[in-house]
């Protein structure tokens, strides 16, 4: 039987830390006529089509068919590289992190199950330069992500090794790259078209960052032999629970709402998110980026310049207790914490007997790192309650795909739920488009020259330095 992800929210109310950092019940109680007038609004728009990701869940014949390209890829390649940047790659990174087995790329083929994976997002030489030449070209396939097929990181990456590839394969290389992009659009898709190359779709309407359960990232975790039936499965199942309106029943609105309190009446302008397993540190990453692009927008619906968005920090237990904490618990009042907590992990290392003589290290012995770190979280949560900080605990069972497709699932739908509550579209990102424009224009880019211009004229031209 599949347990469920739990919230418990129980340090965020006055009571624990104070009036002025704190909810009273009455608080989240007054956010439920809105809550309900969202939900519908929510309903509506799932109904109508134009949130495709809501049905995400249900896409178990397309999950098969990447499970059957995946076997053939896992008969064919070593390797499998994804060149993607942003939406395109954070998904995919946390779910690798979360299901596989850390360092999973250094285990041993038969050990393994699946062929490495590697998410290659970003565009500096050295690190780029560096994979490639580790990399055997003959045993590597190549899966290029980009919704648009013109994002300009993803694209040089993409010509690069098209380069090598035929240098080095000649006829061959069409073999070595599936394309995951739109159905109809971009210039990815006119190169798949041109050289009949083999495509996954990324579906209509589906954002980069909400794109965890589509071949985005599906494909890739498949091909890394990891569960990703059971991803939808998890998903599916949070998807029923975020069927109510009531805040009290539905994680994902609740989650929403403690977050848009108390950052519009307490403060609280900024949210850590601190798993307290290496497992999802990646997941703290890939939300970083769902709640920072999703809901950090000058404008509301109605035009009127708001800046809105909380900054979302992810940290890491107990590594940041070492880094991060002394500011949390000390510094600003303008910070909720949400921990991630594994209930149970599925390794399990006893800390041996070995220095009974030492009473300052032999408390630990006959314990365990397991133990240890339930203590260390706890710690941190006491810390916090003591110092008037607002946090709260996403309490996962077990890692494992169900509990992860879940979790995914319900920042998903709070996502969307706090776009609503802050009056902002969070599925739009023009900050992020300004950033490929700059790039388009600046590198050269045909049809640009009139933005090249502006950028050029409105430049700083004496910099400061020292
Ligand atoms: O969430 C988003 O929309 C962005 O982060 C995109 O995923 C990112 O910019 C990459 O875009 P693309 O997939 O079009 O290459």
């Amino acid at each position: 039987m599949m347990k469920d992800i739990r919230l418990d929210y129980t340090n965020i109310f006055s009571e624990v830390v104070g009036e002025n950092n704190g909810l009273e019940d009455e608080n989240i109680a007054a956010l439920s006529r809105r809550a309900n007038a969202i939900h519908k609004q929510l309903v509506k728009q799932r109904k109508s089509g134009v949130r495709p990701f809501y049905d995400l869940p249900y896409k178990v014949k397309e999950a098969k068919e990447l499970i059957r390209v995946a076997k053939r890829v896992n008969g064919s390649f070593k390797n499998l590289v994804v060149l993607g940047i942003g939406g395109s790659a954070l998904g995919t990174t946390a779910l690798l992190t979360a299901l596989g087995r850390p360092l999973r790329n250094s285990i041993p083929a038969k050990k393994r199950n699946g062929v490495k994976v590697y998410v290659a997002d970003n565009i500096d030489p050295d690190e780029f330069g560096a994979l490639l030449s580790t990399l055997k070209l003959e045993d590597t396939l190549f899966n290029v992500v980009s919704k648009s097929g013109s994002t300009a990181e993803t694209m040089s990456q993409f010509m690069i090794v098209f380069e090598l590839l035929k240098k080095k394969l000649g006829s061959k290389w069409k073999k070595h790259f599936i394309f995951t992009t739109d159905a109809k659009q971009g210039i990815l898709r006119q190169i798949a078209d041109r050289y009949k190359l083999k495509t996954f779709t990324v579906p209509d309407g589906v954002g980069g960052r909400f794109t965890a359960l589509t071949p985005v990232c599906l494909f890739p975790v498949a091909a890394a032999g990891l569960d990703i039936l059971g991803l939808l499965e998890g998903a599916a199942r949070m998807d029923l629970r975020c069927r109510s309106a009531l805040l009290k029943e539905n994680p994902a609105y609740l989650f929403a709402a403690i977050h848009y309190l108390l950052d519009t009446s307490r403060g609280k302008t900024m949210t850590v998110m601190m798993p307290y397993s290496y497992r999802l540190k990646d997941v703290a990453d890939w939300f970083r980026q769902l709640w920072a692009e999703s809901l950090g927008k000058a404008q509301d619906f109605d035009g009127r310049r708001i800046h809105a968005g909380q900054t979302p920090i992810k940290a890491l237990g107990a590594t940041d207790q070492h880094s991060q904490v002394q500011l949390y618990v000390a510094g600003p009042f303008d910070k909720l914490v949400c921990f991630l907590e594994v209930e149970e992990h599925d390794t399990k290392i006893a800390i041996p007997e070995v220095f009974p003589d030492i009473p300052g290290i032999s408390y630990l012995g006959g314990s365990s790192l397991n133990a240890l770190m339930a203590i260390e979280k706890e710690g941190t949560e006491y810390a916090l309650s003591v110092n008037n900080r607002p946090n709260m605990t996403i309490k996962i069972p077990q890692v494992n795909a169900h509990t992860i497709g879940q979790l995914l699932y319900m920042l998903e739908v709070s996502t969307a739920f706090a776009g609503e509550l802050y009056r902002v579209d969070a599925f739009d990102q023009p900050g992020v488009e300004f950033g490929k424009q700059y790039a388009y224009a600046m590198m050269g880019r045909d049809g640009y020259e009139e933005k090249k211009g502006k950028y050029e004229s409105e430049k700083v031209e004496k910099r400061k330095l020292l």
